[in-house]
Formats: C-alpha cells, sequence, structure tokens
C-alpha cells in the first residue's frame, strides 16, 4: 500500500513537473500547507480529535511505579498526513520533554485545554506517512481536566477506564473514534503487580531489571481510543480458551472480598455470552475475550473496552449478574466495532446494548422483551424529567443519561413492533456486518433499517428519540407522534 502510494507521488510529480521547473523548489507546496485542525468536527466536543492526519497504530511505552504514581513513556505514532501539514495537534495532558517527527526534533507547546501542538522542522506533505515520537511524563492522577482526572490511582495501582475521555491521561493521540488504530501496549511495573489492557498477550511478562517486570499486550483490529484501557494492581488472572480458539483473560481484582465469588460467576460467562451474541448480531468481530473485576476502590460503572470490558465492583452486590456481561458484550458490535461517528449518536451503542439485556431476559425465560418495556415504561412517570431527555440528542453534558440507556432501549423495541422480528434481526446483523470497524450515525441506521423492512420509520423513530414527554402507547406509532 505504501509502494502504490509512493508510485501515485512520482506520478503526479511528472505531471506537475513542468510548473514546479520554473518555481524554487518547494516554493508553491509551502503556501498550501495548513495546521492540522485542532477537533475532528465532533458537533458536542469540537476540540476531541484533530484534523489533518490519520493514525493507524499506536507503540505505547510505559513504565509505571504504584508506590509514588510516577508514569514515564514514550508513544509511537504511525500516520499519514490527509493534507499538507505546517503543523498539527495531539490529545494529551501530561508533562512533554520531546517530539520527533519522521527522525526530526518537532517544537511542542500546549494549547488550549487538553492539546500538544507539534511543529514539525519540515513541511509534511498530504499522503506522506508520519512516525511521531512522543517522550513524556507525569503523576496522572494529579493531571486535572476540568476539575478530574480519568486516571485513578487505587490502593495497589491505578486504572485509566472512562468514556469518552480516557487517553489523554497516558498517551498522546487523536482522540475520537473517527480515527481507530492499532495497538502495542507495555509497561513495566515493579515484580509482583499485574498489568491488563486490551487483545492479546504476545508473550508472557519479562524481568526486565531487577525488581521490574514488563507486561505486553497487543490489539491487532481497529479500535478507538476510548476503548483503550489499563489497569494496574493485585489481580488474579485467569487464562483459556474459548469454543472458538481464541485466548480468554479474564482478571480479578484479589481485594474484593465476598463479591469475588459473584464477579467469577458473572465474567466467567462471557464465552457464553459472546457465543449467544454472534448468534443475533452476526461473528464475534476481535482477537481475544475477557473481562476485568476493579477494586473496591476503582470505577463506579462498567466499560465495554475492547476485546476485555472492565468491571466495577456494584454489578456484583446481588450476586452474579450476567446482564451487565451481556450489555459490555453487545457494546462489541454495538459501539466498538461500529463505533458512533460523532458523540450525539451514544444512542446506537447504549440503547442496543441496553436492549440486549432485554434479548438476554427474553431467551433465559426471565420475562420477555415486552414485558420488559412494561416495566421500564411504567417506572418513570409521564411528570417524571427522565422522559425531558432526548435519548436521540441528549446534548454533551447528558450523553450517559438514563433516558439514553432506557428510554433508547424502548426506542429499539418500538423499531422491532414496528419491522417485526425477520426484519427486526436482519436490521441488526446488516449494521454490524455492513460497518464492522467502522463508524454509523442515526440517520445512516434509519436509512438502513427502512431500507431493510420497506417501511418510513420516521414517525417511530421521531417518537422514541427526538420528542420530549412521555408518549402514548394507547394510539400506535401514528398518533404518537
Ligand atoms: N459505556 C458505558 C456503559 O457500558 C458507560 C460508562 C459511562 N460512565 C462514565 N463514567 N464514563 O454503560
Ligand atoms: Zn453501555
Amino acid at each position: 500500500r505504501r509502494t502504490f502510494v509512493a508510485v501515485l507521488a512520482a506520478v503526479s510529480m511528472t505531471i506537475t513537473g513542468t510548473t514546479l521547473a520554473g518555481t524554487p523548489a518547494q516554493a508553491k507546496p509551502r503556501v498550501t500547507a495548513q495546521p492540522g485542525s485542532p477537533g475532528i468536527g465532533d458537533s458536542y466536543y469540537p476540540e476531541y480529535g484533530n484534523g489533518g492526519y490519520d493514525v493507524d497504530h499506536y507503540d505505547i511505552r510505559l513504565r509505571y511505579n504504584p508506590a509514588n504514581d510516577q508514569l514515564t513513556g514514550t508513544t509511537t505514532i504511525l500516520a499519514r498526513a490527509t493534507q499538507d501539514l505546517s503543523r498539527f495537534n495531539l490529545d494529551f495532558l501530561l508533562n512533554v520533554s520531546s517530539v520527533r517527527v519522521n527522525g526530526w526534533s518537532a517544537t511542542h507547546a500546549r494549547a488550549g485545554a487538553h492539546e500538544l501542538v507539534v511543529t514539525p522542522a519540515r513541511t509534511i506533505r498530504a499522503g506522506q506517512s508520519l512516525t511521531v515520537v512522543v517522550q513524556y511524563s507525569g503523576v496522572p492522577s494529579q493531571v486535572l481536566y476540568d476539575g478530574y482526572t480519568a486516571w485513578r490511582r487505587t490502593a495497589d495501582g491505578a486504572m485509566a477506564v472512562n468514556e469518552p475521555e480516557s487517553a489523554w491521561w497516558w498517551y498522546p493521540s487523536n482522540d475520537h473514534p473517527l480515527d481507530k488504530a492499532t495497538f502495542d501496549v507495555s509497561v513495566s511495573v515493579p515484580d509482583g503487580v499485574e498489568v491488563i489492557s486490551n487483545g492479546v498477550q504476545p508473550r508472557p511478562p519479562i524481568g526486565e531489571l531487577l525488581g521490574w517486570t514488563r507486561w505486553i499486550w497487543r490489539t491487532t483490529k481497529p479500535t478507538a481510543t476510548y476503548l483503550t484501557f489499563l489497569t494496574i494492581g493485585q489481580y488474579d488472572i485467569v487464562t483459556d480458551t474459548a469454543p472458538n480458539g481464541q485466548q480468554v483473560i479474564n482478571a480479578y481484582h484479589v481485594g474484593l472480598g465476598e463479591l469475588g465469588n459473584a464477579a467469577r460467576a458473572s465474567i466467567e460467562r462471557t464465552a457464553e455470552v459472546v457465543e449467544w451474541s454472534s448468534g443475533l448480531f452476526g461473528p464475534w468481530p476481535f482477537e481475544a475475550q475477557g473481562g476485568v473485576a476493579g477494586p473496591l476502590d476503582g470505577i463506579g460503572f462498567a466499560l465495554e473496552t475492547q476485546t476485555r470490558p472492565v468491571y466495577g465492583p456494584g454489578f456484583w452486590r446481588r450476586g452474579s449478574n450476567p446482564y451487565v456481561i451481556v450489555h459490555e458484550i453487545a457494546h462489541q458490535w454495538f459501539g466498538d466495532s461500529v463505533s458512533v461517528a460523532e458523540w450525539r449518536n451514544i444512542w446506537l451503542n447504549e440503547g442496543f446494548a441496553s436492549y440486549a439485556e432485554w434479548l438476554w431476559s427474553e431467551a433465559q425465560g426471565e420475562g420477555t422483551a415486552q414485558e420488559v418495556f412494561d416495566f421500564t415504561y411504567a417506572s418513570y412517570p409521564e411528570s417524571s424529567s427522565f422522559w425531558q431527555v432526548l435519548p436521540g440528542a441528549p446534548g454533551p453534558d447528558l450523553i450517559f443519561h438514563g433516558a439514553v440507556y432506557d428510554r433508547g432501549a424502548m426506542a429499539v423495541h418500538q423499531l422491532r413492533l414496528a419491522v417485526g422480528d425477520d426484519a427486526f434481526f436482519q436490521i441488526l446483523k446488516a449494521w454490524t456486518s455492513s460497518r464492522q470497524y467502522g463508524n454509523g450515525t442515526i440517520e445512516q441506521f434509519q436509512a438502513l433499517a427502512e431500507q431493510i423492512s420497506g417501511q418510513d420509520l420516521s414517525a417511530v423513530l421521531t417518537t422514541w428519540l427526538f420528542t420530549a414527554g412521555r408518549p402514548d402507547l394507547t394510539g400506535g406509532a401514528d398518533a404518537q407522534a
């Protein structure tokens, strides 16, 4: 592929050769080189991501000491310029000591809340390969953005698990789901400390210096930055082979006490849930499977980190909880393989992951999806502010509001009722297969659903996703609009 681009570049040089011949070398291109945009164009988070380049791969090489939360590292970014670039941005918060671009020392400066501005020594040409090496250090739990840090220091380690932003505290990136990449992550920690991340372990941890061990993780499928994670601390790691032959790597924090068994009784069902979900959503899109049970002093939510979700301890309080496993595994298709093109489309993630739980309930004989719909609808009184949040347009401060989940799942159920089961399950598979490893919008989903069902779905989607107030159930979809 690189060779092909080089050939094209040579051809265009020949074509424009006459123009260039009479001009001083580089004079014309220099005029056209512009700074890369500080944002990728997300309507909810205008500064997230960056323009002007596209990342293929991140190589993140870290050293971390839980005793003082000191992180030092080097991230090497393999990217390609999508325009002539005078400079470009990365999203990052830690202290940068040096940046090199294609081997040349580059200048760097901080701008805005989380932007690192890199000015290469030489203008970058559109289509050119970029190798960006960033060296840095910091105490990430103390680096605040808008008053908080997504790097949580725990009693015996740390965790970087958050949505929509988590990378800023451990590696520089183009932090938006539109720019997916593969990852090599390695972290050197004191002997006896475990490090867990996404994907496979290409080789076991290696002792490197006296008292230090390096852990190596690799992601080989395109991954959005917010779906990468690190958990560091005292974990029991349980490895196995899934029915489809893949590595299963589960990790349980050792301090879960009486919750530890419920965590195991849930996460150990991951391979079963993967198999069940593949029947509904299509082949499992990733290279490994697993789950991480985080510590008591870690996160208070779960996140669909790619290949290996991370679960907060609260989910195990009532015994095993297959529903949270089903939710995070459903996200591997709805969120991870097919990611939001803009964060306003969060219903495509949370509505469908929540509806997967209703389907699991139905399959397990614990209540049909219709019964769960009726219960959910009834549990929010008409006067509740719940009905004022639009799952299809919650606004940047409410992307994880309960309405995105519960009313979002109600919307999926109404869609199912409108098109019938045959078309509905066909739509789910067509969505995940046609956009695998890519991105999507609600409008694109509606277009696909209309194409497969042969119906105009604007009334049902407007009612359930985009209209404030509790929809009336008595008059049918048309009367509700
Ligand atoms: N996508 C996550 C889920 O499975 C949401 C996590 C939101 N919480 C947070 N603190 N970022 O529901
Ligand atoms: Zn979710």
